[in-house]
């Protein structure tokens, strides 16, 4: 991840505060750290340690921010950021069967995972990124099953001004003490490498150089598989005909459609 001494930064999504209590240690001019389960909740799952830690140094933490509702960001200055995070991003659990029931009922799960992580790109560019500022919105992500087929790369920022740049990869230990959470328990996120994906309403960015760009584009691949290149036309055919393609144009389709349907669930200005 590329952090600088000059920004200001906002932190979304933090499980214990682990991640923003070390990113203090890269000193950056302000930074603000936000939850999105209420301090009790959060203590009742992870404990205070990072929370003291982060009063101590005179850091803001905003508890039952949710960064789909404009409503819990009330005590947030408007528009005062350079880069905001959000690592790992995940729904939150749900509570029972039948809520996971009712609330998957008509939208499929990699639907909802992608609206979460497209109303962060859009409500970060619209109402927490200075607009005079850097303007980067960093996610943090594994590329395996099902994170990689949420196509962070290609779909969150369809239909926006907002360009992807690249990603670079995430090196856990320029972060000593972050714990990567899972959603519900007191337990670690499996080790699996982590990437950094980085958007800007910028199309050329000064640290655009130190991203890789989008792979698996052009006609040779399949982009939404991160598959190929395809060295023959029966490669490629056999790649459309594999359960892996169809899941994948399954949720591609679903989200399309999604994006044409709820246009105005993602301009909460
Ligand atoms: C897999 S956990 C990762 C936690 C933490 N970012 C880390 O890296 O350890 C996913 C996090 O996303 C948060 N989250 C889910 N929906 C959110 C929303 N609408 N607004 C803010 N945070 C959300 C959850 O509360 C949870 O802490």
């Amino acid at each position: 991840m590329i952090i600088k001494k000059q920004w200001r930064i906002l932190t979304v999504g933090d499980g214990d505060l682990s991640f923003s209590n070390a990113l203090l240690n890269h000193q950056p001019a302000a930074l603000t750290a936000t939850v999105y389960d209420s301090l009790a909740t959060m203590i009742d799952k992870y404990g205070d340690l990072f929370y003291q830690q982060l009063k101590m140094k005179n850091t803001p933490v905003l508890f039952e921010f949710d960064v789909c509702n404009a409503n819990s960001w009330t005590g947030l200055a408007k528009n005062s950021f350079d880069v905001v995070i959000f690592q790992f991003p995940l729904l939150p659990a749900f509570g029972s069967f039948s809520e996971y029931q009712n609330r998957c009922a008509n939208i499929n799960i990699n639907t909802l995972n992608r609206r979460l992580l497209r109303d962060f790109l859009i409500n970060s560019f619209n109402h927490f990124l200075d607009p005079n500022g850097q303007q980067l919105c960093f996610i943090t992500s594994k590329d395996v099953k099902p994170y990689r087929q949420w196509n962070i790369e290609n779909s969150l920022n369809l239909q926006t001004d907002i360009n992807y740049l690249g990603s670079i990869p995430f090196a856990l230990k320029m972060f000593p003490g972050y714990k990567i959470r899972n959603v519900d328990r007191d337990k670690h996120v499996k080790d699996t490498k982590g990437v950094t994906y980085v958007w800007s309403r910028q199309q050329n960015h000064a640290i655009s150089g130190r991203l890789t760009a989008a792979q698996f584009q052009g006609a040779d691949y399949c982009t939404a598989c991160r598959a190929g290149p395809f060295s023959t036309d029966v490669d490629r055919i056999e790649h459309n005909h594999s359960k892996k393609h169809l899941q994948m144009m399954a949720l591609e389709r679903l989200w399309a459609t999604d994006i044409r349907d709820n246009p105005q669930q993602f301009n909460q200005n």
